[in-house]
């Protein structure tokens, strides 16, 4: 049997609908790859064409974000929403790292590129596993309530901009992860839910990473092209990204990551201005 290239390997889970399935699968090339990096016999890029949308299981129903009910923490079925909104937030991200893999394999990339995407499509697995366990131990699971239909629109819009998509998807999308898990943590330890209380931890421990390495892989490509990494940064966000830069931010793990405030204020600013023009 010849070694698949590691696009091909991405095509393949982008193209699992079973949420375990597709993150058991999402494992499995991730240690493929990284034993043949050890090996010193790194795996073929490849080139292979991703889906326009991954596959995706039936359940959960995808509604508009109007549509998806509110979720009031302070009870328990409250609690089972908000986790299964992280699940899905998880299992998208799975999507999202295996989709910069194989959507712009034209763009020669250092290996490193490769390894750092392909970590965090391995963590995102299992930060996608652990949410699911934590909601099948409060008797629900992946796939029992509606879910947001507009979460691979960032994806879609950023198909055929690589610069665009690092802009949108790590260093606006998974930052904002950064700001809003602390107060999700703070939730479940004021329910003493000790199982989810561990997953969140890990969870926002490893985001950082997927911050910093878009942001990584962000500056390097404007290096490569001799352009302004801020002025560049600010230009794509307006374009593709359509619902506004919020505070509070978390400036500290965003630092952590290699994201200055002149990269986001100036953008949270604006909308402030919008709104009011409004
Ligand atoms: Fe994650
Ligand atoms: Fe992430």
């Amino acid at each position: 049997m010849t070694q698949k290239t590691l696009a091909e390997m991405a095509v393949e889970v982008l193209t699992t609908a079973d949420g375990r399935e597709k993150t058991a699968l999402s494992h499995k090339h991730a240690a493929t790859w990284f034993a043949a990096r050890e090996a010193g016999t790194p795996l073929e890029i490849g080139h292979a064409v991703p889906p326009m949308r991954p596959s995706r299981p039936e359940k959960p129903e995808l509604l508009s974000p109007r549509d998806v009910p509110r979720r009031r923490p302070g009870s328990p079925q409250g609690r089972i929403a908000l986790l299964h909104a992280v699940a899905h937030i998880e299992l998208n991200a799975v999507d999202l790292h295996w989709d910069i893999i194989a959507r712009f394999t034209d763009e020669p990339m250092p290996i490193g590129f490769y390894d750092d995407w392909v970590k965090s499509a391995d963590e995102e697995s299992k930060h996608f596993n652990l949410i699911c366990d934590c909601l099948e131990a409060m008797d629900s699971f992946y796939g029992a309530l509606p879910a947001h239909a507009g979460m691979w629109q960032a994806a879609e819009d950023t198909a055929g901009d690589f610069l665009g998509r690092l802009a949108v998807v790590p260093m606006v999308l998974e930052a904002r992860g950064l700001d809003v898990t602390p107060g999700m943590i703070q939730i479940f330890k004021q329910a003493k839910e000790k199982q989810t209380l561990e997953a969140l931890e890990i969870i926002y421990a490893e985001e950082v990473g997927h911050v910093a390495y878009g942001s990584k892989w962000f500056h390097f490509l404007c290096g490569r092209n001799n352009f302004d990494p801020k002025d560049v940064f600010h230009d794509l966000v307006r374009r593709y990204f359509h619902s506004a830069l919020k505070p509070p931010f978390n400036e500290e793990k965003r630092a952590e990551a290699g994201l200055p405030p002149d990269f986001y204020w100036p953008l949270a600013e604006e909308t402030k201005t919008k709104t009011r023009v409004r």
